[in-house]
């Protein structure tokens, strides 16, 4: 009774990760090791808040310089969120400026093309 009702309270998650393209395979296998194996990779142009310059940069303040940057898609059922963001973190983490940064969103609806599944069970 009232199946639709309770599916509808079940929240997913759109975690978007930008990582150096050189921690990919670092966190890639972290989330494996999680099991998260649904994911989307693209290259991106990025900068953070030292505008793509080194920390010890005295330059045109006013310019920013765009570095290579991996972009991660990951959705994902609430109750995988953290151990998802923590496998990335781990992975991508050097301790280093640059690192990366993780922006989780709410999100609405998934819809798998084949079956036309919906919602949490879309994601899986
Ligand atoms: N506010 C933002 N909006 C959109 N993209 C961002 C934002 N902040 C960071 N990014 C993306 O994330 C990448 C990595 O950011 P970065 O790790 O340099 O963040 P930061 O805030 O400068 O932290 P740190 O001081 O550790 O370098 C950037 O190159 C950019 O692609
Ligand atoms: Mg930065």
């Amino acid at each position: 009774m009232l199946t639709w009702f309770y599916q509808s309270l079940k929240k997913m998650k759109l975690i978007i990760a930008y990582i150096k393209p050189e921690q990919l395979g670092d966190v890639k296998n972290e989330l494996v090791k999680s099991e998260v194996y649904r994911l989307s990779v693209t290259n991106a142009l990025g900068c953070g808040r030292q505008k793509g310059y080194s920390e010890n940069y005295r330059g045109n303040e006013r310019e920013v310089n765009l570095l290579k940057k991996v972009r991660l898609e990951i959705a994902v059922n609430d109750e995988f969120l953290e151990q998802t963001v923590e496998a990335i973190i781990r992975g991508a983490k050097t301790d280093h400026i640059g690192d990366g940064k993780i922006f989780i969103l709410n999100l609405e609806e998934c819809i798998r093309v084949r079956t036309h599944e919906t919602g949490p069970e879309a994601i899986g």
